[in-house]
């Protein structure tokens, strides 16, 4: 069990409003980070107890900053890095200043984070870190269709679940638990046209599919696979075997390759 103030970023919506409900729930001392104030104020409102709000823009290393010196106080016990964005489009058209901003919002911003979190946790002997990455982390080897133009988010949610895999090695013994949560499609207003805001822009086709799982579920899988200590949850994924798999096909790709030039590779 995590004691102790959880920050959630991206918390104005989806599936960080469902994680600050349901850690207020568990007695946790809330701090509520996005851009939106008056969403966020609302949902202080809603769950009492002195629910904490801080408005930063994880975009830009003045909001990062901010965030990380609240996580730096040691009364902070979990950091959910839930914040993302999706600036799906195709590369060679996207506008670089919102790439940077996916890099940013969804690589950066949660590996400070979790290294401006962490000294204290480790000193604590206690404390996690929960990255929401994406099953499109492991999108690498589909087809352009049906998620197309996704090169950059994919690419930010794959270094997401490989930074908490290796971190959480890295930390065993400490007594923080980092885990990495991989929802699929969930019913958000991520997919959502909204306004003129490029970064939630994504192509009709995309936003018109059927939604398939609710926040909740995403948060009650890693919640309940933070108590068993997983490192890795995939919140509709019955048959944990496939994970093992991954693991010794990486082993293998290790393993299989040699110091020298492989054969197939010589003239
Ligand atoms: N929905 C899905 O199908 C799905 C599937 C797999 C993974 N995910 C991942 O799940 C996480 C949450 O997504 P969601 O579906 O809940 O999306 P959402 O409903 O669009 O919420 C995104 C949250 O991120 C915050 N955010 C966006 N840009 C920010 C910035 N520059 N600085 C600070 N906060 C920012 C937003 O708050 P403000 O706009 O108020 O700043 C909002 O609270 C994301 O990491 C996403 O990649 C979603």
């Amino acid at each position: 069990m995590i004691h102790g103030s959880a920050v959630v970023t991206g918390a104005s919506a989806g599936i960080g409003t469902a994680y600050a409900r349901r850690l207020a729930q568990r007695g946790h001392h809330v701090v509520l980070v996005a851009r939106r104030e008056e969403r966020l104020r609302a949902l202080a409102d809603e769950l009492g107890l002195g629910a904490e709000v801080l408005v930063a823009d994880l975009a830009r290393p003045e909001g990062v900053a901010i965030v990380a010196e609240r996580l730096a106080r040691p009364d902070v016990g979990l950091l959910v890095n839930n914040a993302g964005i999706s600036g799906y489009g195709p590369l060679a058209e996207a506008d670089p200043a919102v790439l940077a901003a996916v890099l940013q919002v969804n690589a950066v911003a949660p590996t400070l984070l979790t290294r401006a979190a962490l000294p204290g946790m480790i000193e604590r002997g206690g404390g996690a870190i929960v990255n929401v990455a994406s099953l499109l982390a492991f999108s690498g080897s589909l087809p352009p269709g049906p998620l197309p133009h996704r090169a950059t988010y994919a690419g930010t949610k794959a270094h997401v679940v490989v930074f908490s895999r290796v971190l959480a090695g890295e930390l065993q013994g400490t007594g923080v638990r980092v885990q990495v949560c991989c929802p699929g499609r969930t019913a958000t207003e991520f997919h959502a046209v909204q306004g003129a805001d490029p970064l939630h822009v994504v192509p009709g086709d995309l936003a018109q599919e059927p939604a398939e799982m609710s926040a909740e579920d995403v948060v009650t899988a890693s919640l309940v696979a933070l108590d068993r200590g997983e490192v890795v949850c995939i919140p509709g994924l019955d048959d944990p075997t496939a994970l093992e798999r991954l693991t010794a096909v990486e082993a293998e790709l290790r393993r299989g390759s040699r110091r020298e030039l492989a054969q197939r590779y010589r003239g």
